[in-house]
């Protein structure tokens, strides 16, 4: 059996890209252990998936802490002593203090819901939306310090429809968000992704230069 990588997913909510994690863990499709799920909101629905599937759970409140960086280095000090080896941002609305990222340089992943480096931040399908693009989708990307600007990993692309409202959008990206995260976590546990520079090189890549999409359609 491959070595399974020890993974600590930090949350804050719903936990549907915790849930595609555990399901492609127990699919065999992603060679990882999740050794912590770590919550700052008592009642993320997350934490009741992760109990589910028998998982360490956490939850640190941040309101109960008198800094970030406080608050910070007890996550920091619960992922150590989980052992984790990379940390997996699902929907963690929290930004990371320098404290955090230093201490887990270059192995922490984020998804986010748009097509990164357009529209970083919150309420991003709302954006999209009013900017009028033809496409969205998600990016799963390494955190570095500057918010939603790390390196890509992994993009996947929806069309975005003129009479779609925030919720119809954000569930057509989530879709996606549950098939490359676990993509992505798999290609690090494989050790086929590089970060050079800005940029993130992927080991095996096919291409394929018909993968074109227009829209409207023509
Ligand atoms: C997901 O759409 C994720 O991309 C987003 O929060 C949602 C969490 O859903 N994350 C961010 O916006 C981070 N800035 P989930 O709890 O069901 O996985």
């Amino acid at each position: 059996m491959a070595r399974q990588l020890p993974i600590g997913v930090l949350i804050s909510g719903n936990g549907t890209n915790l849930q595609a994690i555990i399901d492609a863990i127990e699919a065999r499709a992603l060679d990882a252990k999740i050794e912590v799920v770590l919550s700052n909101k008592a009642d993320a629905y997350g934490l009741a998936r992760a109990q589910k599937h028998n998982l360490y759970t956490a939850v640190l409140d941040h309101k109960s802490f008198s800094s970030r960086e406080a608050y910070d280095q007890a996550v920091v000090d619960i992922l150590r002593r989980c052992k984790v080896e990379l940390v997996v941002l699902a929907g963690f609305m929290r930004l990371l203090s320098p404290l955090f990222i230093k201490a887990y340089s270059n192995r922490i992943m984020n998804i986010h819901p748009a097509l990164l480096p357009a529209f970083p931040g919150l309420r991003v399908q709302k954006k999209a939306l009013d900017h009028g693009v033809r496409f969205s989708g998600c990016t799963v990307h390494f955190v570095n310090d500057e918010c939603d600007e790390g390196p890509i990993i992994m993009q996947a692309v929806v069309p975005v429809f003129p009479d779609d409202s925030e919720s119809v959008l954000a569930a057509r990206i989530l879709k996606q968000e549950h098939k490359i995260y676990p993509r992505a976590i798999q290609l690090y546990a494989e050790r086929k992704v590089h970060i050079v520079g800005r940029r993130v090189m992927v080991d095996d890549l096919s291409k394929d230069e018909k993968q074109v999409l227009i829209q409207p359609q023509i």
